[in-house]
């Protein structure tokens, strides 16, 4: 059996069909995935903290972590996308367990940067055990990319990065379900929709700014797992009727990172 370590991106969670919900319990169910879901919630955090008024920035689509925006992160991500992810996959036909990567130690970070993001965390354990034991009781995992440090500090973590982190450690296929088809590239001011990226192509294009935002972490943390033993990593459109189940069967979808 295989894990399928799905990354959805919080870009396109209020566009996501029921179908695509329905992917991931039917891959669960054919007993060949098991799948695992961790999330992100920028457009949901943004929207919050504009309401109260709390300033936000970000650096190289990171966003800079103040302890007030650490608190808003995490009730959006672990309280609010979280749990409205867990409803989705109940109302799809499947049972979920969410919960933050800050319990029993599931997303085990160190902070990144020497503080220069504040309180961002780079994972640097995750604990698969309790994964298992969320998978061996039926459940799909639900996880939102909060970490901890050893010192009980919560840290946030960019969910590209959580979801990387994840997959290095059990394995597997990745799968960055986000709001567009995949990483394109610019030529005489036209879009070029990349079928394949490797490491060299994707720091050019960041160099000359046609990869950017929320994208450099993106096909940055895609492209390192590859080098860690996992077997296929994605950025493909959640909004594509089927893209999820066809890329687990192996056909051709989004941007395929290569080594
Ligand atoms: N070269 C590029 N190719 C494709 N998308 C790009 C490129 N450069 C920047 N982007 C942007 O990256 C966005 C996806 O990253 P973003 O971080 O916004 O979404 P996400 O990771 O799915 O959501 P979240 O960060 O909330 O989890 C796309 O919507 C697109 O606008
Ligand atoms: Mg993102």
């Amino acid at each position: 059996m295989n894990y399928i370590i799905i990354k959805c991106g919080g870009s396109v969670l209020e566009e996501l069909p029921l179908t695509f919900y329905q992917d991931v319990v039917n891959l669960q169910k054919s007993r060949k995935w098991k799948p695992i879901i961790v999330h992100g919630g920028g457009p949901f955090i943004s929207s919050l903290l504009h309401k109260l008024q709390i300033e936000t920035k970000f650096h190289d689509g990171m966003r800079i972590t103040s302890p007030e925006v650490l608190d808003v992160v995490e009730m959006v991500l672990t309280g609010s996308v979280n749990k409205n992810i867990v409803s989705q996959l109940k109302k799809a036909g499947g049972r979920a367990l969410g919960i933050s990567g800050a319990d029993g130690d599931l997303l085990n970070a160190k902070i990144m940067d020497n503080g220069n993001l504040g309180l961002v965390g780079e994972v640097h354990q995750v604990n698969t055990e309790l994964v298992s034991q969320i998978m061996f009781t039926d459940n799909i995992p639900v996880i939102s990319p909060i970490g901890i440090d050893e010192r009980g500090n919560r840290l946030n973590i960019n969910g590209d990065l959580a979801a990387a982190a994840v997959a290095k450690a059990l394995g597997g296929k990745l799968c960055f379900v986000s709001d567009i088809s995949g990483v394109y590239s610019e030529e005489n001011g036209k879009k070029i929709w990349k079928r394949t990226l490797n490491k060299k192509e994707a720091e050019q294009l960041i160099n000359k700014k046609i990869i950017k935002g929320g994208m450099v972490p993106k096909v940055r943390s895609a492209l390192d797992t590859l080098s860690a033993g996992v077997k296929e990593v994605v950025i493909l459109d959640g909004k594509e009727k089927s893209s999820l189940s066809n890329f687990c069967a192996g056909m051709e979808v989004g941007t395929k990172m290569v080594q």
